[in-house]
């Protein structure tokens, strides 16, 4: 899917679909109800004169999502005018336009439109942000998980978006840049969906590390790809306690980004978890939805992707990639409920619980970039079931052992329109960690689950300034939304990349 800019009048282009958002400008009267007042998007007055009798009619009422096509709309060069609703204008955002536009590209396709224009909607957000929010949105949009359907290949020829316009008023040249970067984020995200889309039999550790090293060659990444014996004399003794139990290899995946010019005060250090299947081990989980495990690898997928976003994006600061890649098997090697391992740090676990494995590998993987000298640590990880009880599929968890680094987090959340909500560390849930034969346990608190795993992490990371990611309940879309498909979502992602721009501007 091509992206492109044009500041002609909407009026005036040929294309086979003309895209306009529809908003609704109406003020609450003396009983908090109001009747819709849907406004067209555009200055350009065709368009709103091609758009008036439908709106007279009350056919289009603006409201979130609702499409309404007209075909030959007098007046326009266009084939077609589609009417895209906004909701209401005083809550619209640049968060808003991102998923009209990935609605748009999913309801074209379907109707097997091969181009489109959308028309830069002029109230709530800036044009660079707008033409952020779009290309993104429509870029998002356009994944399709279908992978294995023996007619996607004609599905893909039929139903496919070659292009798409985005129109702004005045010089486009500004705002080449602002396309050009959130091309690269979106598409850095799609490539983290595709990994995670992966069933595990063909996204083994071992595959894992061979497309970081893929698309590290491609970008100008550093790689490098550490096997169990390398693992094994890393000490890591909580991630190979994992890895211990299954056929397939382990993987130890590192991705150096290192620009010219960076202030070296600061290493970020992204660690993620990729457990390319989640059985369980031997505290073997129930069959019943044991399937989605496949998407366990999810942190470590982001983090490669951002990875990706970081080499193309070039900001001036160094960012190193840990990824802890293995399967969690049950077998005759396995670890059982009851073993004590030692971690890279030295620290002594009782594994109380084999499907508590995410904190064990991200335990070694925190330790790891430590050591190679990460001064602040980012970890993103599908942690734990109890954050989807405490969060659903809305919000993810965000924990943070360090206020500034927060607050940096948080605005990074805001303009990549990502949700995230933060837990909390205080010292009286260490209580929890406790084990009588060994310096702490993997699992064992009935509640508060997610916080239990964030503070075992946070032994491992120590007094490095920290932030924890529970992506447990938002990596996979459980339904299909209007603006994107069920499956993988690559939540995280771009406000990972705007939160390490933020360090290196
Ligand atoms: N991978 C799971 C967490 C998970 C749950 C991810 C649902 C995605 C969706 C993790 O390894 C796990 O099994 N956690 C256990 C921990 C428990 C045994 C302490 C859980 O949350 O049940
Ligand atoms: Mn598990
Ligand atoms: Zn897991």
């Amino acid at each position: 899917m091509k992206t492109n800019l044009s500041s002609t009048a909407p009026s005036q282009l040929e294309t086979d679909c003309l895209i306009v958002v529809a908003l609704d400008r109406a003020e609450k009267n003396g009983n908090g109800n109001s009747k819709p007042a849907p406004a067209i998007e555009s200055s350009d007055t065709a368009v709103r004169d091609a758009a008036k009798d439908v709106i007279a009619s009350g056919e289009a009422s603006a409201k979130p999502f609702e499409t309404t096509l007209l075909h030959r709309p007098a007046g326009l060069k266009a084939k077609r005018l589609l009417l895209l609703g906004g909701g209401k204008a005083a809550k619209f955002s640049a968060t808003e336009l991102r998923k009209l536009a990935g609605a748009a590209v999913r309801t074209l396709k379907g109707k097997s439109i091969r181009s489109f224009a959308f028309v830069l909607p002029e109230s709530g957000v800036t044009a660079a942000d707008g033409v952020r929010a779009l290309v993104e949105g429509a870029t998002i949009g356009d994944f399709d998980p279908g992978y294995y359907k023996s007619e996607r290949k004609e599905k893909d020829k039929e139903q496919k978006i070659d292009s798409v316009t985005f129109l702004v008023s005045g010089d486009t040249k500004s705002l080449e840049s602002a396309l050009e970067t959130a091309r690269i984020v979106a598409e850095s995200q799609n490539f983290t969906r595709d990994l995670v889309n992966e069933p595990s039999n063909r996204m083994t550790p071992t595959i894992l590390a061979e497309r970081a090293k893929k698309m590290a060659a491609e970008v100008g990444l550093g790689c490098e790809v550490y096997g169990a014996d390398q693992i094994k004399a890393l000490k890591m003794g909580a991630f190979w306690g994992v890895a211990q139990g299954s056929d397939e290899p382990p993987a130890l995946i590192v991705l150096r980004y290192d620009p010219p010019g960076a202030a070296d005060k600061v290493h970020l250090g992204l660690v993620g978890k990729g457990v390319t299947f989640d059985t369980g081990g031997i505290s073997i989980k129930p069959a019943d939805g044991m399937e989605k495990m496949k998407y366990d690898m999810a942190g470590a997928a982001t983090m490669i992707g951002a990875m990706r976003a970081i080499a193309l994006l070039k900001p001036k600061v160094k960012v190193t990639a840990v990824v802890c890649a293995t399967e969690n098997m049950p077998s005759g090697k396995a670890q059982k409920p009851g073993d004590v391992q030692i971690a890279m740090s030295g620290k002594s676990i009782e594994i109380i619980n084999t499907d508590a494995e995410g904190r064990l590998i991200l335990a070694d993987g925190l330790s790891y970039a430590r050591q190679l000298g990460c001064t602040h640590l980012v970890d993103a990880a599908t942690l734990t079931g109890a954050v989807v009880v405490a969060l659903g599929y809305v919000n993810a968890g965000i924990f943070a052992s360090d206020d500034e680094m927060y607050e940096r987090f948080a605005k990074a959340l805001n303009r990549a329109g990502e949700k995230m909500w933060r837990l909390p560390l205080d010292e009286e849930y260490k209580e929890l960690l406790k084990s009588n034969i060994a310096d702490m346990t993997n699992a064992g608190a009935r509640y508060g689950g997610a916080i239990f795993a964030a503070m075992f992490l946070k032994e491992f990371a120590e007094d490095t300034p920290w932030i924890h990611l529970d992506i447990a309940g938002t990596a996979w879309m459980e339904e299909q939304k209007p603006w994107i498909a069920k499956g993988p979502s690559g939540i995280a992602l771009r406000s990972l990349v705007e939160f390490v721009k933020g360090y290196g501007a």
